[in-house]
């Protein structure tokens, strides 16, 4: 028993909480939980990151002071955490005074005690704000120097900073990783930042001076810090006791497990920059850096909008609804695909018609009728009590030996950070008990009159379903509630030096009473699911992009989209539904509007499509490895080679959509007029392939 701090990533608030942040949290509240269960004294901390240049740009955008912005949007993540069943003990936000002391605290420390650490230079280069990073000439895209990640030209900056020696920690860096083969998980990000740092590393800047939203540079206030540089400090600002809170600065030190819970595209900055600015500052290092993999959802690439669109506390409330237990229960089923689905460090999918099987597979099918086939036969055989455990057998002894085993190897592979291992054991005890009721058969022995067997075989299931109701916990707090009250337990309460993780089969008292079984939880058939998933398919396209200039309904004869994701064609076409008056009076937020992807493309081909008078088909470079085709109904006003070399605007983020005989459109192009007359949006000046309208 010791000291378990966890965090996550603080959240970027130009974006709402979603399904990939959401994992970030939950998977550190789960590992939290275990933690709690083993009688360690436990910190979960996370919070938002709401200074630099995206940031000010965006509050910007949206007319809005940078204060009042980030505090609205702050807010959304700390109120949507809970409701996913996550138990923090902070929320730290970079603008708290509480910060922008300990910030500027970590880089005095740095001044302190090692002086030449931090020195003026110019620095130059290209620079992504996605990111709030520089970016290298051989990490660009050509054509439009688009940054790889954020598919967005950089900016050429130039301007007076502070660099941090970070050249000089090369090979203290790699000794460590050496000496600590757990700092970086897993194995293979721990050799991939091994290899960048046996690259050689340059002197990184940190401070920029031409904006003004961040924490001033001590001693040197026109200068402020760079985002990450403030970031990264959170995690050690926010025990220093600041605006009234408690000092938690014994979470900081060597003898403290402190992981943090990071997605693997801010890897570098937590398993280099971070540990070299700690050793700069002469402070302890986490113990553990780990990166886990990214979530696609349904195989696609999670955009912005259709993040936006997969609203995990929406998924958590319909699936709440649909097992008619309530939001919590639904977060627990989120929790639980999300931690078992995917292997904890690997890249992963997220789909809900999985989650559904998942769901009915292993908790309904499974855990819940274990719980429910043994509170049934209890209430029938054993008068709702508890019974001992009178006549063991080889049957018994068996299920208790496999209860055991299936109890060190969760909990080993939760030491390892490993949910889904300690899941697959979880559930696979589950599936032992239930294969054992079926083999001791109680009900037999009940015909046959054997009330001592039939009183142990429902004193080993209930032993085993104890142990299940603590071993759940972590993932599925509210289900484990439900569960042991339905056993005759109280809810857990965890206790600091008291390790609560069971041993093997853990009994409720013998005697006690039993609740009646009421469905843990009850299957989805198959109405319920296509009902689920007709609530929850994201509409990543909302109505405002269908009538943009030029689109219009499929033609007639083309095959209809394949599903509610699916575009509308992409394809300007005769309807007139294009006039002006026809268009929505509705506004729709800024965050709706960021979502559709308008890049500049080029038509390096064009033509026409057999027996589709309508259509055309293009290829259009839109500053991506390669050109896309996309089907546009412009045949009435345009013929093929005239289009060749045009500049274009592209819808570049719509679903792609089949027209049939392997064609298949990857965008739309924007238009006006009727059909036979259409007139191409484009830009002036020029304006690369792939840059983003905005
Ligand atoms: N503000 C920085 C982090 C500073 S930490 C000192 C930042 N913020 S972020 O809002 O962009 O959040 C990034 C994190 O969100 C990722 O590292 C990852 O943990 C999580 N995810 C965002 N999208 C994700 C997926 N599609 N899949 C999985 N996780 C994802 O970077």
């Amino acid at each position: 028993m010791g000291r378990f701090y966890v965090t996550t990533p603080i959240y970027y608030v130009n974006d709402v909480p979603h399904l990939g942040t959401s994992y970030s949290t939950i998977a550190a509240d789960a590992l939290r939980r275990y933690h709690r269960l083993r009688g360690d004294a436990t910190l979960m901390l996370t919070g938002t990151d709401e200074h630099g240049l995206k940031i000010e740009r965006e509050a910007q955008a949206r007319g809005l002071s940078p204060e009042r912005f980030v505090a609205e949007m702050s807010g959304r993540f700390e109120a949507a955490w809970p409701k996913l069943e996550v138990q923090a003990d902070d929320f730290i936000r970079t603008t708290q005074p509480r910060h922008k002391v300990g910030a500027a605290r970590l880089w005095e420390e740095i001044r302190r005690k090692n002086p030449d650490d931090l020195y003026l230079g110019d620095y130059e280069g290209w620079y992504c704000v996605g990111c709030e990073e520089l970016k290298t000439e051989k990490e660009l895209e050509q054509p439009g120097n688009l940054c790889p990640l954020h598919r967005r030209p950089v900016e050429r900056v130039k301007e007076q900073s502070y660099f941090f020696r970070l050249s000089r920690y090369q090979s203290q860096l790699l000794a460590h990783y050496d000496r600590h083969p757990a700092f970086i998980e897993p194995e293979t990000r721990r050799n991939e930042v091994v290899s960048f740092v046996r690259g050689g590393l340059r002197d990184l800047s940190v401070s920029r001076t031409t904006f003004t939203w961040g924490i001033p540079v001590p001693g040197d206030p026109k200068h402020v810090m760079y985002v990450w540089f403030d970031a990264l400090s959170n995690y050690v600002s926010a025990l220093q006791g600041g605006d009234g809170g408690i000092d938690r600065t014994e979470f900081w030190s060597p003898d403290t497990r402190i992981v943090h819970v990071i997605g693997k595209d801010i890897l570098r900055f937590h398993a280099v920059y971070w540990p070299a600015f700690l050793m700069s500052a002469g402070l302890p290092l986490p113990s553990t850096v780990f990166a886990h993999g990214f979530l696609t959802y349904g195989g696609q690439k999670m955009s912005k909008s259709l993040r936006n669109a997969v609203d995990p506390l929406g998924i958590a409330r319909a699936f709440g609804q649909a097992v008619r237990a309530g939001d919590r229960a639904g977060a627990d089923v989120l929790r639980y695909q999300l931690l078992r689905g995917i292997a904890f460090g690997q890249d992963g999918d997220f789909d809900l018609s999985a989650m559904i099987e998942r769901y009915n597979a292993d908790l309904g099918k499974n855990l819940g009728n274990l719980l429910a086939r043994t509170l049934g036969l209890c209430a029938k055989l054993t008068e709702g009590r508890v019974p001992g455990l009178a006549a063991p057998t080889q049957l018994e002894s068996d299920l208790l030996a496999e209860a055991e085993n299936a109890c060190l190897r969760a909990r080993d592979a939760w030491d390892a950070i490993a949910p889904h291992r300690a899941l697959e054991a979880t559930i696979g005890l589950s599936s032992a008990a239930n294969q054992y009721v079926d083999r001791a058969a109680p009900w037999a022995e009940a015909k046959k009159g054997d009330q001592r067997r039939v009183d142990t075989i429902l004193a080993a299931l209930l032993q085993v379903l104890g142990s299940l109701s603590v071993m759940i916990w972590p993932v599925l707090p509210d289900r484990s509630d439900a569960m042991r009250a339905q056993l005759g337990l109280a809810p857990i309460a965890t206790r600091e030096g008291e390790d609560r993780w069971p041993r093997g089969p853990l009994p409720p008292r013998a005697g006690d009473a039993l609740a009646p079984a009421a469905p843990l939880f009850p299957t989805i058939d198959a109405a319920g699911a296509s009902a689920l998933l007709e609530a929850l398919t994201p509409r990543i396209q909302g109505p405002d992009a269908a009538s943009s200039a030029g689109d219009v309904p499929p033609e007639r004869g083309s095959p209809e989209p394949s599903g509610r994701t699916a575009p509308e064609a992409a394809s300007p076409e005769s309807s007139g539904r294009t006039a002006p008056e026809a268009a929505s009076p509705e506004s729709i937020s800024y965050d709706q509007f960021s979502g559709v992807d308008l890049r500049v493309g080029v038509v390096t081909a064009c033509e026409a499509v057999p027996r589709k008078d309508k259509l055309l088909k293009l290829t259009v470079d839109v500053g991506e490895s390669s050109a896309r085709t996309i089907v546009a109904g412009l045949a009435l006003s345009f013929r093929a080679e005239q289009l060749v070399g045009r500049k274009v605007i592209v819808v570049a983020n719509l679903a792609p959509r089949d027209f049939g005989r392997g064609l298949t459109s990857h965008g739309m192009l924007l238009a006006t007029g009727p059909s036979e007359r259409l007139v191409l949006a484009t830009v002036e000046g020029d304006a690369p392939p792939g840059a983003k309208l905005k």
